[in-house]
């Protein structure tokens, strides 16, 4: 994609990979908005880059996704780039029961919410030049982590449904990207202080974006998106360990 002159929304644009996509979108010459559920995150986003415009906005409330996407058409009538970076990640025992409402919610941010605004986007992105839909999934997608059984579920739908809209849409001009990220220092599921640097991940991303790569992939990621069911076995049993 062209990594200049677009206007790019980023939902989940306070941390993380999402706010080091802020940084390099705008620094390559982008209009940038992004969304979160804190507003006092996005303030310090805000303060910190004053280009940035705010949104806060719930990608798993199905009523704040449609009443985003009527806002932001009206106000940036050439918004053309969307990505669906927002994501929570939870450690859940499988053997304890949980109140549904928990492990709806992780559901609907995480893989809902990319569906909904897929379909709520189409049509304004349709009537742009260089539309793109990119939707951030996981190296998970490819290999669960026992440990966050619904994220790891979550990310292997998005993978799967990213898939099935490029093939749909692979007569239109929108180019659809699944970004595949590796463990990245983060505040996912509370601290995820282990993985690459975000900086690092964040510039290898964009250098990707600028090749033209459908698949963003980095080391980790790179291994488990490309593995053979074998393969993919044994990294099961890696970071799965059976004690
Ligand atoms: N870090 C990793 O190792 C890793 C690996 C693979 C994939 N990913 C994916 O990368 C994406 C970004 O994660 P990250 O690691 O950068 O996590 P992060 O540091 O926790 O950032 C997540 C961002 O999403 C926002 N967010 C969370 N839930 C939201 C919701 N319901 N509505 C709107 N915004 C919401 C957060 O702000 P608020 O809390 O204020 O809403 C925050 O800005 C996620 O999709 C994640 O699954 C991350």
């Amino acid at each position: 994609m062209d990594l200049s002159g677009n206007t790019v929304l980023i939902t989940g644009g306070s941390s993380g990979i999402g706010l080091a996509l802020v940084e390099r979108f705008l620094k390559a010459g982008n209009e940038v908005i992004i969304t979160g559920r804190r507003a006092d995150a996005l303030a310090d986003v805000k303060r910190r880059f004053p280009a940035v415009v705010t949104e806060v906005s719930d990608s798993g409330s199905a009523a704040d996704r449609v009443s985003l996407v009527a806002t932001l058409t009206e106000r940036f009538p050439g918004l053309n780039v969307v990505i669906n970076n927002a994501g929570v990640q939870r450690k859940v025992d499988l053997l304890q029961s949980e109140p549904w409402e928990d492990t709806r919610a992780e559901i609907a941010i995480n893989l809902e919410g990319p569906i909904h605004m897929a379909s709520l986007w189409l049509p304004h992105l349709l009537r742009q030049a260089r539309p793109v839909l990119m939707n951030v999934s996981s190296g998970l997608a490819f290999v669960p982590m026992a440990a966050v059984p619904v994220y790891s579920a979550t990310k292997a739908a998005l993978h799967s449904y990213t898939l099935s809209l490029r093939h749909q849409l692979r007569k239109t001009p929108v180019t659809v990207i699944e970004v595949i990220p590796p463990a990245v220092h983060s505040n996912l599921g509370g601290s995820h202080a282990f993985g690459v640097p975000t900086d690092e991940y964040a510039d290898s991303v964009m250098k990707q974006l600028g090749e033209g790569r459908l698949e963003v992939t980095y080391q980790f990621s790179e291994k488990t998106s490309q593995a053979s069911r074998a393969e993919a076995d044994e990294m099961f049993k890696r970071i799965n360990p059976a004690d």
